[in-house]
């Protein structure tokens, strides 16, 4: 049975702040960032937004009445929720409207959590080829203003409807994973902001992914020569330039300028938003799917995913007849057109604005937020969502 991505949709907050500008009131040169780092623009959360709501807007868009019933399981990645109990997929699930016959849990293992919730989604419709699976990838990631990684944060979610017969990408058989406990990358439940060893995590990047390439070569009999394109995780876009680097000398000069070519593209959205963890390697996708107009049905996607700890993971997609076709071109187009830029100030205004942590109500301005779903206070412990 043929299963995969049969829609994807995503969103990000309406505010972002230049990296130049960020460059230049850290006294640093902006081609580190721009060039180095390899960042643009970075997506900035109000505090109207929250994983939650960032998830729901990205799956609202891409949704109808027939998608809302079938789906019975709900799968949310992420590794900046709300709650150490409730999973941020039952907020999401009310606010989508969805069937209430379906299971619903939240995911975590860095940014590997929509990955294991594809994985997941895959074996349920092997069992019932009917059903419908959302998996979601949601964060806002967060270091630190004035620290290392702070030009390497962002704020977004992607959705995507798993089903038998997909549209967009068939998810072919074979799969390579790698684990090993390793303190490159973590959060511990006290802190809303990541800590990081960033060369550690670098170097881990690209052990993982020689592990998972060679064990995935191996399992499956494919070389480089039979990828069109291959998608990373994208923590900031140069690293997955850099794991590319190290196999390119398997392919002839002709693969090695498909693949750097196709890696430029899947990394255009990303420029443009910064990390956002879970969603990364999937926002990655769709900028290669959505902005390289000329990638042919049949094509094979191999995919990078990897959630620092750590897991790794690489497998691949091939894609349908007509898939652009399901894509949402024009809205996420008009996603971006639409952003504002806010002044460095501004963002250290807005990223020091936190909930209350005292079971005190506020309520929020949601006037200013152009997202169809936001966050409008906290009472009781609660958060508190609208969709208007
Ligand atoms: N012009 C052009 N390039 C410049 C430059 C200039 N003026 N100045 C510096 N650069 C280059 C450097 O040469 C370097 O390039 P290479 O990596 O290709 O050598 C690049 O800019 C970055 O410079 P530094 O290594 O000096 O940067 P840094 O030490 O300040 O921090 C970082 C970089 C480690 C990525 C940091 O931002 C960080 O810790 N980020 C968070 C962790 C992270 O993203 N890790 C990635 C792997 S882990 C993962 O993938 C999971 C996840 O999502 C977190």
């Amino acid at each position: 049975m043929n299963i995969g991505i049969d829609k994807i949709g995503f969103y990000t907050p309406h505010l972002y702040v230049d990296m130049n500008k960020l460059a230049v009131a850290r006294d640093i040169e902006p081609e580190k960032f721009t060039v180095g780092i390899g960042q643009e623009k970075m997506a900035i959360p109000p505090i109207t937004q929250d994983p939650v709501t960032l998830a729901a807007n990205a799956a609202l868009g891409i949704l109808n009445e027939a998608d809302k019933e079938k789906i019975d399981f709900v799968i949310f990645g992420t590794e900046s929720g709300i709650d150490n109990s409730k999973s941020a997929g039952v907020y999401v699930h009310n606010l989508l409207g969805l069937n209430p016959h379906a299971r619903t849990v939240e995911m975590k293992q860095a940014c590997y959590g929509a990955t294991a919730g594809i994985q997941l989604a895959k074996g349920h419709i092997a069992l019932n080829p009917e059903s419908k699976v959302l998996v979601i990838g949601s964060d806002i990631a967060r270091y630190g203003l004035n620290t290392a990684g702070e030009s390497t944060q962002g704020a977004g979610a992607v959705a995507m409807v798993i089903s038998a017969n997909p549209r967009i990408m068939v998810l072919e058989e074979h799969s390579a994973y790698f684990t090993n406990d390793i303190m490159d990358f973590w959060r511990p439940i006290y802190s809303d902001k990541a800590f990081v060893d960033g060369k550690f995590s670098n170097e881990q990047y690209i052990y993982f992914f020689s592990k998972v390439w060679e064990q995935y070569k191996e399992k499956s009999g494919l070389e480089l020569k039979d990828f069109e394109a291959i998608c990373y995780h994208l923590p900031y876009t140069k690293m997955g330039l850099k794991a590319l680097r190290t196999i390119l000398d398997e392919g002839t000069e002709e693969d090695n300028e498909r693949l750097v070519a196709n890696y430029q593209v899947s990394t255009q959205y990303n420029r443009s938003v910064g990390n956002i963890y879970t969603g990364s390697l999937y926002l990655s996708l769709l900028s290669l799917l959505e902005l390289n107009e000329g990638l042919e049905a049949g094509s094979r996607v191999g995919l990078y995913s990897y959630g620092s700890g750590a897991v790794g993971e690489f497998f691949t997609g091939i894609l349908q007849s007509d898939y652009r076709e399901h894509l949402h071109i024009n809205d996420h187009k008009h996603l971006f057109d639409s952003r504002m830029e806010v002044t460095v100030p501004e963002y250290e205004k807005l990223f020091e604005e936190t909930l209350p942590v005292d079971g005190s109500t506020l309520e929020l301005d949601i006037t200013k937020d152009t997202a169809a779903i936001c966050l409008s206070g906290v009472e009781d412990n609660k958060r508190l969502y609208v969709r208007k």
